[in-house]
């Protein structure tokens, strides 16, 4: 049986106080009222995560960054090396969101380069794809994700595929309130697992978590989350507050 996790990427948001107080109020909610079916993941700036290993031991709840270095370590001023990501505790980190492929030209080589680095170090990896609205009206949506997934993850060994969580967010959905309809995710959703089946076999596929992104709010997140390729969600907006994020995983 697949996972199905619910992980929240908080983007450039929250300080130290803030970014404490919200994981404390999470770990709070899911102390209290454990998930049952999906896995919590708490993808937050790189200063928060060595606080939130001393906050977060709800089961079922974990944390992960949203980036990594491109390279092992050495003389790159500003960069967060995989290995200092997992040194905090974290397990996860977020790379391919469409935020970081426009604003800081992250191709799918750079991307699979730290694929495979994150991989190395331990962490699992949250791979991002989607196309934008233009793509998406010229009909060539399918084909951009395959590339984004063929040239970003496909070409490593299958082993790596259990540490990877693929996550489909149509960039035209991000942060826009227009979310993909319960059919589009499905059939994107589809179209990506018999990718993972055309490289790996169907048990691979199968075993596959791919989660949807993209204006996901406690609303519409259980029509989403009820097709049956959509194993989960990466919530940005809805993932600031406490009551909207568990209220997601609520409707699991
Ligand atoms: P959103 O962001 O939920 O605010 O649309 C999702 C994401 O970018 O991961």
């Amino acid at each position: 049986m697949r996972k199905q996790i619910v992980a929240g990427n908080w983007k450039m948001n929250k300080n130290l106080q803030e970014g404490i107080a919200l994981a404390k109020a999470i770990n709070e909610y899911f102390t209290n009222k454990p998930a049952e079916k999906a896995d919590v993941i708490l993808c937050t700036p790189f200063i928060h995560l060595s606080s939130m290993a001393g906050i977060i031991n709800a089961k079922r709840l974990s944390f992960g960054a949203q980036n990594c270095a491109s390279e092992v370590s050495g003389a790159y001023t500003g960069e967060v090396s995989a290995d200092m990501i997992k040194s905090t505790g974290a397990e996860y980190v977020i790379l391919g969101h469409s935020e970081r492929r426009s604003y800081y030209h992250e191709d799918n080589a750079l991307l699979n380069k730290k694929t495979v680095l994150a991989l190395q170090t331990g962490l699992k990896v949250i791979f991002c794809c989607g196309e934008v609205k233009e793509e998406r009206v010229a009909e060539k949506h399918f084909d951009v994700v395959k590339v984004q997934l063929e040239e970003g993850i496909l070409n490593l060994p299958a082993e790596d595929m259990k540490n990877i969580v693929i996550a489909y967010e149509p960039v035209w959905a991000i942060g826009t309130g227009l979310t993909a309809t319960p059919d589009q995710a499905q059939e994107m959703h589809n179209f990506i697992r018999s990718l993972v089946e055309k490289h790996y076999g169907k048990k691979v596929a199968n075993d596959m978590t791919i989660l949807y992104g993209g204006s996901c709010t406690p609303s519409n997140a259980k029509e989403i989350i009820s097709k049956p390729d959509v194993d989960g969600g990466l919530i940005g907006g809805a993932a600031l507050k406490a009551e909207d994020f568990s209220a997601i995983v609520e409707a699991f």
